[in-house]
């Protein structure tokens, strides 16, 4: 079974009387376990696209099929649901809980989604902390911290549920090149040790280095499909 596939899928944004055709018909299968990325211009439909596999907005025409489910039919409760059971986010703004420390930010998911014993829990926290360099300063606050501290909080956070997939948009725009290299050793662990997907929105050549299958997006469609980072194109 295939991790995702999108089929047809189209996606329109109403602004006041305009229509925007974000995506054009998008049509794709990956397999679990990869690394992908899409890169494009600004404006090409990258984000867009992670917002549906995330099931954090609906197609306007098509199907998307996340692990076998076909999410554009879910309603909100079951989709909240699927999301905190199966998928991992790393956002461009973070989206931390300011009023909790990064602790209790990468604690959050593990008491809403999942009932695991406190000292599991612990555990698990402190691994993964450690794995992102953010030990020492996990009494802090997201006020507290800079941007690439935050962004590895972030990551802590989505990982931290041992998700499938993850989706990532522009997870190393704030990372120096040692932590973005740090980042990306952890992913490839994950990889490793529980067959995670990542699909990656980014223009860093770091990460599409990485990558497995690289897709290309112009104006609300795919364009080029690259496997492995060599050139040439129609790889499945
Ligand atoms: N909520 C929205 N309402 C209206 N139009 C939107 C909305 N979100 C995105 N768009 C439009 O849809 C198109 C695709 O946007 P999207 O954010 O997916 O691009 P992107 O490839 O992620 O760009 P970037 O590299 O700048 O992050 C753009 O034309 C954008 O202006
Ligand atoms: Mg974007």
């Amino acid at each position: 079974m295939s991790l995702l596939s999108l089929a047809d899928v189209r996606k329109d944004y109403l602004a006041g009387d305009v229509t925007v055709q974000a995506l054009k018909g998008i049509n794709l299968t990956v397999e679990k376990g990869k690394f992908i990325s899409f890169v494009g211009p600004s404006g090409s439909g990258k984000t867009t696209l992670l917002n549906l596999v995330g099931c954090l907005d609906k197609p306007t025409e098509g199907t998307v099929t996340v692990a076998g489910v076909e999410v554009n039919r879910m309603d909100r409760k079951t989709s909240a649901k699927f999301r905190g059971d199966n998928i991992g986010f790393i956002f461009q703004n973070f989206n931390l809980i300011p009023v909790l420390t990064v602790y209790e930010n990468v604690e959050y998911p593990l008491i809403m989604v999942q009932d695991i014993a406190l000292k599991a829990r612990k555990q698990k926290i402190d691994d993964m902390l450690d794995r992102v360099g953010m030990a020492d300063q996990r009494n802090k606050y997201p006020s507290q911290l800079s941007g690439g501290q935050k962004q590895r909080v972030a990551i802590a956070r989505a990982l931290v549920m041992d998700p499938k997939l993850v989706l990532a948009d522009e997870p190393t725009a704030n990372l120096d090149h040692d932590t973005a290299y740090k980042v990306i050793g952890l992913m490839h662990q994950m990889k490793k040790e529980f067959n995670t997907s990542f699909i990656f929105a980014t223009h860093d050549q770091k990460i599409v280095g990485e990558a497995e299958i690289i897709y290309t997006m112009e104006d609300g469609l795919i364009t080029k499909v690259q496997a492995n980072g060599t050139a040439g194109g129609g790889i499945k």
